[in-house]
């Protein structure tokens, strides 16, 4: 049988369209049967098909020629299209069925991609576009630990989403708006009356200047007023308020940019404000369909299920977050013709996302059902732990900068290196050519850390853990990586040359091993983004080094009879390692 050019790469789904060939052969009366393989992790099967025993009770009723899950099994075995993938099936107690794959092909289809691009095993997504909803700090506010998850985690997830061809808008939607902008505007002409034309240095620490300006709100009745006659004038439109809220957010901004520059992360920012304008429209068209209902002097949209309603205007006329999320997402569907809007935020906001997606649903904006488009999905996330297994801060109130985890990060990768070359002395320039080194690997850490976990549980943030060069650990991939570039670079071979004339053969257990699980990567990464679970692809890739490392140690590449071969087997390596590390948005390096 042909392979159906769509899902080149993914084994899984390529004998699911075996293995469907088989079951309208064997039970035509039973045409919504769908295949169901699974991994097998036995010896006698690379993979299984478990139908025959859900089949055989249904079966049982009817007459048919089955005698038990065995017979229907062997039937299924017997139907199975030939194909240049399986290289044997067998029945075993109980009806599975058990596939061993074709080492030919697994080797044939590893240099396939090495000619073709690893982006042949992409996964085929339905969905053109796709908003993807990260980062989205406050303003004025530090960005800290918690929005380490978010911005780590959405980059991740746009990038799954950018390899499998989805056009991605990354969109920063950060709190620029709300009545605390009042208090800050206030503040400001207060403590810096030449604010217009001193520069961005005068505020100086963003963070201290809305605590202070916080405490002058509760403490003094006149300046509260003021700042809510200032919230009127700004959303008024005011010229001067527009200008001090402008210059309020653009340091907060630079803050924020510093962050996203030393992660490698892209994003665009369209803030609360943004979305500002569309509201009154939006929520008449809400009102149209009969959701907004009026409530204690507030507009509302009651939601099944839920004791409070979602609050749209204010008992004081005012717009809030919610009401600016459902005109940010009728833009994404409407304006921006996204069909899958994806949020990260942790858990905390999930009662108010659920309320967001039920009222689109119910208008309908989105498919009621979850899995369809266009669809929302909340990605929420636990929490970031200090070692005591306390939620990080650094005083008792205070929360932990991202930056100075970033730096200690960064310094700590540093010490390593120096560490690891002990015997030598480092003279002040080598020092300096560690710094870049020092950086791709610490951050390279931190992401992975946290990326490794599932990410709805929360996590324990180990900075020594996260730096060790041995265990599931970003150091030992990168180290993994390098090594397979020194191993290329050793043999002194032109790999794009030997592409074109060598083959790919196996002759030992550990290359096969390396072989079904390089095979297994379009498995993995659809399996990730279609539930958008990065962890799944952490636990491939660490998988895979364990699978390099065996067959490494016992394959000798260089100077043998199977050199081309297994030089190959180390590119096809090198090559998918490279492509998760982009994923995962981590800086391999050729040499450490
Ligand atoms: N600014 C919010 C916070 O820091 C997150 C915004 C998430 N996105 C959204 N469309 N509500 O909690």
């Amino acid at each position: 049988m042909a392979l159906d050019e769509e899902s080149v790469g993914n084994l899984k789904k390529q004998l699911e369209k075996l293995f469907a060939a088989s079951l309208r052969v064997t039970v035509p009366d039973e045409p919504d049967v769908e295949p169901i393989i699974t991994v097998c992790d036995k010896e006698s099967g690379d993979y299984q098909c478990n139908n025959a025993m859900k089949l055989w009770p249904r079966l049982q009723r009817k007459a048919t020629e089955f005698t038990g899950r065995q017979s229907v099994a062997q039937a299924l075995k017997n139907n199975l299209p030939t194909s240049e993938m399986v290289e044997s099936c067998s029945v075993e107690q109980g009806g599975f069925v058990n596939i061993i794959l074709s080492k030919q092909w697994v080797a044939k289809s590893i240099h396939k991609m090495l000619m073709d691009g690893i982006g042949t095993w992409a996964p085929k997504l339905s969905v053109k576009r796709a908003v993807v909803d990260f980062s989205s700090p406050n303003i004025a506010k530090e960005m800290h630990v918690g929005h380490l998850r978010s911005t780590i985690i959405g980059d991740t997830i746009a990038r799954m989403l950018e390899f499998s061809n989805v056009e991605v808008l990354r969109r920063n939607h950060v709190g620029d708006w709300g009545t605390q902008f009042g208090m800050l505007i206030e503040f400001l002409f207060e403590t810096f009356p030449d604010w217009e034309n001193s520069n961005d240095q005068a505020i100086g620490d963003l963070e201290a200047f809305y605590k202070a300006s916080k405490k002058r709100f509760d403490s003094d009745s006149d300046f509260k007023e003021r700042a809510q006659q200032a919230v009127v004038k700004l959303q008024g439109g005011e010229k001067k308020y527009r200008k001090a809220w402008q210059q309020i957010c653009e340091i907060s901004r630079k803050g924020f940019e510093k962050v996203y520059e030393r992660l490698g992360v892209r994003l665009e920012e369209k803030g609360e404000s943004f979305y500002n304008p569309y509201i009154p429209m939006v929520l008449e068209l809400l009102n149209e369909k009969g959701l907004v209902e009026e409530s204690e002097g507030a507009h509302v949209i009651f939601i099944e299920g839920k004791k409070a309603p979602l609050i749209v205007i204010k008992r004081d006329g005012g717009f809030n977050y919610a009401s600016t999320d459902l005109a940010a997402l009728w833009y994404r569907l409407n304006e921006e013709k996204a069909e899958w809007i994806i949020y990260l935020t942790d858990a905390s906001q999930r009662e108010h996302f659920d309320m967001v997606f039920t009222a689109a649903k119910r208008a309908g904006w989105l498919s009621a059902q979850g899995n369809k488009y266009p669809r929302a999905d909340h990605i929420h996330f636990g929490l970031v732990k200090g070692e005591d297994g306390k939620r990080m801060r650094t005083r008792s109130t205070e929360v932990v900068p991202l930056i100075n985890l970033l730096d200690k990060a960064k310094s700590g990768c540093k010490d390593a290196l120096i560490l690891r070359g002990q015997d030598r002395e480092w003279t002040e320039e080598e020092l300096m050519q560690l710094e870049p080194n020092a950086e791709a690997i610490g951050y390279a850490a931190v992401k992975y850390a946290d990326l490794k976990n599932n990410r709805e549980t929360s996590y324990i943030y180990q900075e020594k853990q996260m730096l060790n060069d041995k265990g599931d650990t970003a150091v030992y991939l990168l180290y993994a990586y390098a090594r397979i570039c020194s191993i290329i670079k050793k043999s002194g071979t032109e790999i794009n040359e030997l592409k074109k004339v060598g083959s790919i053969e196996f002759t030992k257990d550990a290359e096969c091993v390396l072989g079904l699980h390089l095979l297994r990567f379009a498995e993995a990464i659809e399996e990730a983004c279609t539930n958008l679970y990065p962890n799944v692809l952490c636990k491939y890739l660490y998988g895979l080094s364990l699978a390099f490392t065996g067959f490494y140690s016992g394959c000798q590449v260089v100077g043998t009879a199977e050199e081309s071969s297994r030089l190959l087997l180390c590119e096809a390596t090198r090559v998918v390692m490279e492509q998760c590390f982009h994923i995962l948005g981590i800086t391999p390096l050729e040499r450490i």
